[in-house]
């Protein structure tokens, strides 16, 4: 079959390919923390609130996921999730650090013992 993709994809595709090293040690950053927090402000999680605590028994998916740091948050609160993004490197450092993903934390610490990863 024909890809009937946009031109403008394909360009957006090979700009983020180009910018995925540049992105590959604050997706490991944002893996291994139990802080989410949000765009370049890094405004912490704990304060908009925009996560519940307990997502079990959500489904979510990630379009454009990047690294699939947020996933990774989701997973560990308990949600099933998938991910995908277009571009080839972004989602080798995602399948990466999937791979390294270790169990949640509850909000005094205690591992949570949820493992789910996130389908990429
Ligand atoms: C800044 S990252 C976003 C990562 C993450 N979702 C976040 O909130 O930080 C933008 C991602 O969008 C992806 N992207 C670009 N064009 C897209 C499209 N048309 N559809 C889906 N994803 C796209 C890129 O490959 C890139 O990894």
């Amino acid at each position: 079959m024909k890809d009937q993709s946009p031109e403008y994809l394909q360009g957006n595709i090979d700009a983020w390919q180009k910018k995925a090293a540049d992105y590959v040690s604050s997706a490991e950053e944002a893996w291994a923390s139990d802080h989410p927090s949000w765009g370049i402000w890094e405004i912490p999680e704990s304060s908009t609130r925009l996560l519940p605590e307990d997502m079990s028994g959500m489904n979510a998916i990630e379009l454009g996921c990047g690294t699939a740091y947020v996933s990774a948050w989701l997973c560990r609160r308990g949600a099933k999730v998938v991910a995908i993004d277009p571009t080839p490197g972004q989602l080798a450092t995602a399948r990466r650090l999937q791979k390294k993903q270790r169990p949640g934390r509850t909000p005094n610490g205690q591992r949570s013992g949820r493992q789910r990863k996130p389908g990429l």
